[in-house]
């Protein structure tokens, strides 16, 4: 198992059914740090030099969590803007995760249907772009759909599109 970080940023991870199932499963495996965003800074006040520090130490990369709005959380995106900066993450000689691997993975509350391939796209594109612009390889986005607990019957759905999730994204770190 490569050294793996994840990045999990995930603002009510106490009610959450996907993001917690598959953080905490990622979590048990060996060579895995789990850095949840909304816990480290609710005042969204980011240590970039430790955040720097946990990338600089990972060799695989994941950005976990839910689809919102056809984005992610508020806080990667703070994350993301304050963490990979010029001279750290991209400008001349200064690639400084050029070795690494980032994955996307990321839950979705809406059906398969209203998410075809198009759209994941669209979704992924400014992730896979901040890979590309950073050298960093872009090791694929992973998704799963009807992660919601609207009734009984979908929580035990949800949770089992998380299992296959989870398994899913164990192969593409080893890989
Ligand atoms: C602010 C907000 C925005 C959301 N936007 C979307 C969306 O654009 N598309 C979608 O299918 N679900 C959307 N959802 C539903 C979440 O994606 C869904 O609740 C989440 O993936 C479930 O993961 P969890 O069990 O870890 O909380 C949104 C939820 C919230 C709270």
């Amino acid at each position: 198992m490569p050294k793996t970080l994840m990045i999990l940023a995930h603002p009510k991870l106490e009610e959450s059914i996907g993001n917690k199932f598959i953080s905490k499963s990622i979590s048990k495996q060996p060579n895995v740090t789990v850095r949840h965003l909304d816990k480290l800074y609710p005042d969204f006040k980011i240590d970039i030099k430790a955040e720097q520090e946990a990338l600089l130490n990972a060799d695989v990369i994941v950005f976990q969590y839910p689809l919102f709005w056809y984005s992610t959380p508020a806080i990667l995106k703070e994350w993301i803007d304050q963490v990979m900066q010029y001279g750290f993450a991209f400008g001349k000689d200064s690639y400084g995760l050029a070795d690494k691997k980032i994955i996307v993975s990321f839950t979705i509350g809406s059906p398969v249907k209203l998410y075809p391939k198009e759209v994941i796209e669209k979704i992924t594109f400014p992730l896979k772009g901040l890979a590309e612009y950073c050298n960093v390889e872009y090791g694929g986005a992973i998704f799963c759909n009807d992660i919601n607990g609207y009734s009984d019957e979908a929580k035990a759905n949800a949770l089992k599109n998380a299992a296959d999730h989870s398994e899913k994204l164990l192969e593409l770190i080893n890989s």
